[in-house]
């Protein structure tokens, strides 16, 4: 992501960060960030073994953008996180940006061997001085444990970049790339900042490129104008469920124009044939996959095999670079969600949801079902918890609203709301707790929710320390914010207004690691 976009938040260098102690600082129970110190999105997701490896944009030595490594930490079951050593560093004074990772099993690139094939990571490598982008690999043998600067860097150089690149260089970063099995070549996408295009490049052996096509807001029909600076990109199949269908998903952060204003993450569909991608037409109401403020810089993680079959997501969350008002960290992942494709009503959606592992760290406190609540009741104020799986199944009568308020205090609350007669999915931060550390901390943001074709209305609300992630529907809408409420402020509290709903099933679970 743009570099440029994290410098608000300099200012806020932690010199008193020893002085906070971490259960002070709204450190998440069941999401992940560093262990100290900044991070901005995820990169080179990828399943070894039994462990899901996370590595991340990281300043190991400051609580702000800059100095940028690869961190790393590995987790079995995406809840619970072990913090690792940094995995591709900066010792060499080319910092590593943004990237994903693929495991070469057939030792194409030559820097693993056929008994121990490598994985093999690409990276954006960040030069300060000259202020050149360019494309580079590191390798590990060791099943992601320790990771290995190419000697041969960079793989795509400025001079490479400079003829599809309108900054000559200086602005091409965040490489996907991918083993395309039909065309047996290597394919990188690469993202050009402040540019509304991606450029697609090919190569049988990871190490020379040949630009292949530059893929533009021009070659998606009905692509909004307004949603420009295109980075991070991720492209994938998903099957479309209950179909033999499949789809080539392209998933990238805008800079601007998201519905909650500013970055956010849309995905694409279309065909792919090894060079050209070509894009279904979009409808700019389904385009996006999250309409909350802090859902950025999305990847999803390969090598996931297929007995599990599942394609996982996970963004960061925070939109508003270092004014945060936590001491020893800062940036925090969204926590770990599926992604699917499926028809509803006559439109191809995306269906998000939280990965079904925070079960297992889940305890039910309460469990209603079948009850009318009338706007005369008010439920759930008995239960208290900072971090909760909420899920809720409804029918809204005409002219009811319904309101769960989470994190609540004698003044603070965050409202999840279902207004019935307009359909809309609303998250209120306006009276969250501390929103005045940035102008985009508080406000509504909203999305359009169609009850199911029963009439009912699903919602699963994720609550931590510092965050609020809100899923709709069988996941078809998702908004995804970041809260700052006071600890004391962890009550709850259900009810309606201009009607009664029909409460079918109201579970609330504790989720303690
Ligand atoms: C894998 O890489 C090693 C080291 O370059 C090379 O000796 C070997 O031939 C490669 N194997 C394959 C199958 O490409
Ligand atoms: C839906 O209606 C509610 C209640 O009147 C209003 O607050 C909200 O802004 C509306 N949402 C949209 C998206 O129109």
């Amino acid at each position: 992501m743009a570099p440029s976009q994290f410098l608000a938040g300099l200012i806020w260098t932690s010199s008193f960060s020893s002085l906070v102690r971490a259960d002070d600082d709204y450190r998440p129970t069941y999401h992940f960030v560093p262990d100290q110190n900044w991070m901005n999105e995820p990169n080179g997701l990828i399943k070894i073994g039994s462990e899901w490896h996370l590595f991340f944009q990281h300043n190991p030595t400051g609580n702000f953008w800059g100095n940028i490594v690869w961190g790393h930490a590995t987790s079995t079951d995406l809840v619970s996180w072990t913090h690792l050593p940094t995995a591709i560093g900066n010792d060499d004074g080319v910092q590593s940006f943004t990237g994903t990772a693929w495991y070469d099993d057939a030792n194409t690139s030559g820097v693993g061997t056929s008994a121990n094939p490598p994985y093999l990571a690409f990276f954006t490598g960040y030069v300060p001085s000259s202020g050149v982008q360019d494309q580079r690999l590191a390798f590990s043998v060791d099943q992601g444990a320790t990771w290995t600067k190419f000697q041969g860097n960079p793989i795509i150089s400025k001079d490479e970049e400079a003829p599809h690149d309108v900054s000559g260089g200086l602005e091409a970063r965040d490489p996907k790339v991918f083993f395309h099995d039909a065309t047996k070549k290597w394919v990188m996408i690469l993202a050009h900042g402040g540019q509304n295009k991606m450029t697609f490049w090919t190569s049988s052996d990871t190490k020379t490129w040949t630009w292949q096509n530059d893929f533009t807001s021009e070659d998606i029909s009905r692509f909004p104008s307004s949603v420009t600076g295109w980075e991070v990109p991720d492209f994938f199949q998903l099957a479309v469920e209950g179909s033999s269908d499949k789809k080539w998903v392209l998933m990238f952060t805008p800079a601007q124009g998201s519905p909650a204003t500013g970055n956010g993450v849309v995905g694409i569909t279309g065909s792919f044939d090894g060079t050209v991608f070509k894009a279904d037409p979009v409808d700019p109401t389904t385009m996006w996959l999250d309409y909350g403020r802090d859902f950025d810089g999305a990847l999803s993680w390969e090598n996931v095999p297929t007995s599990d079959g599942r394609r996982v997501i996970a963004s960061v969350m925070n939109s508003y670079g270092g004014n945060p008002p936590t001491n020893t960290w800062k940036g925090m992942l969204s926590f770990p969600r599926t992604l699917k494709l499926k028809n509803i009503g006559n439109k191809l959606r995306f269906l998000q949801e939280p990965v079904e592992e925070l079960s297992a760290d889940s305890t039910s406190v309460t469990h209603l079902t079948d009850q009318t609540l009338t706007p005369a009741q008010t439920l759930l104020s008995d239960i208290h918890g900072r971090a909760l799986d909420i899920q809720i199944t409804f029918v809204p009568t005409p002219g009811s609203k319904l309101s769960l308020a989470v994190r609540k205090g004698t003044s603070q609350q965050t409202v999840v709301s279902y207004t019935q007669s307009n359909g809309s999915l609303s998250v209120d931060r306006s009276a969250s707790g501390n929103i005045f550390y940035d102008p985009a901390a508080g406000g509504v943001q909203s999305a359009a929710l169609s009850p199911d074709g029963s009439g009912a209305v699903q919602l699963r609300v994720l609550v931590d320390e510092c965050s609020v992630e809100v899923y709709g529907g069988e996941g078809e809408v998702a908004i995804s914010n970041l809260i700052f409420p006071a600890t004391a402020s962890d009550g709850l509290s259900l009810i309606t207004t201009g009607g009664n709903v029909d409460l079918y099933d109201v579970e609330v679970l504790k989720v303690a690691l």
